[in-house]
């Protein structure tokens, strides 16, 4: 699977900012990249975000659904520009059961941001879990993380809940949630929705 990125040249930029201005390559993962790519996706997503994941949690991840797993690579040397990690799988814990997608993990290398390929990532990832008949995709994301937040709402995400102290440095999280089907308004009521729909998530 291949698609466009499109970005400015700049002959400051590192070798994998420079491969932005010619067709990345997006590639679904498998577990024959295990050892190519395990080492390199541990690295960038450990670097940004705040919860330390031991092998288990990407493996958990990549062993059951490597399939919602997508990996931007450098055209030139196909080392590894981004990575989004997600699950799909049934959910009913205080609502309606749904097939719930999840975006675990999400992140890009620092100088190829602001490009278009975690726009990319996520709408390869929400195509992929659609159409195996997700009902919706949810996602938690630090509240100070703009870009994450507008990247989220941008491609149509909305708050459903703020989750106090959520992550282990203290900060608060925001649940984010898109819905890929119609609501049916005679079907049994779903907790996260009521609350957005109530506006009685925190702001
Ligand atoms: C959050 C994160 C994944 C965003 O990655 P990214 O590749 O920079 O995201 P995108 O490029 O798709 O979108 C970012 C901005 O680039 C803009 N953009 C998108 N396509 C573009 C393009 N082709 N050319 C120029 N700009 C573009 C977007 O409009 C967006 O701008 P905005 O924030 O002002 O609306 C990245 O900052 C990151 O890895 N952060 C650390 C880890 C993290 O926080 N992960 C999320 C946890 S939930």
């Amino acid at each position: 699977m291949a698609t466009v990125a499109t970005a400015s040249s700049s002959s400051d930029l590192p070798r994998t900012a420079k491969g932005l201005t010619a067709e990345l390559n997006y590639v679904r993962y498998e577990h024959r990249l295990e050892e190519q790519y395990l080492p390199a996706i541990r690295a960038l997503i450990s670097k940004d975000l705040s919860e330390p994941y031991s092998i288990y949690v990407y493996r958990y991840f990549l062993y059951q659904w490597g399939h919602l797993c997508f990996m931007a690579l450098d055209p030139f040397d196909s080392s590894l520009i981004g990575v989004i990690i997600c699950k799909l799988e049934p959910h009913s814990v205080h609502s309606a059961p749904t097939n719930r997608g999840y975006i675990a993990m999400l992140a890009v290398a620092a100088p190829c941001r602001g490009r278009g390929v975690a726009t990319s990532l996520v709408k390869m990832a929400i195509d992929a879990m659609a159409s195996r008949n997700a009902d919706e995709i949810v996602l938690e994301t630090e509240e100070t993380n703009v870009s994450a937040m507008r990247l989220y709402e941008r491609l149509g995400f909305l708050r459903s809940k703020k989750l106090h102290r959520y992550y282990l440095n203290g900060n608060s999280a925001y649940r984010l949630v898109l819905l890929l089907k119609p609501i049916d308004p005679d079907g049994p009521a779903d907790l996260a929705l009521e609350e957005h729909e109530r506006g009685t998530f925190t702001v």
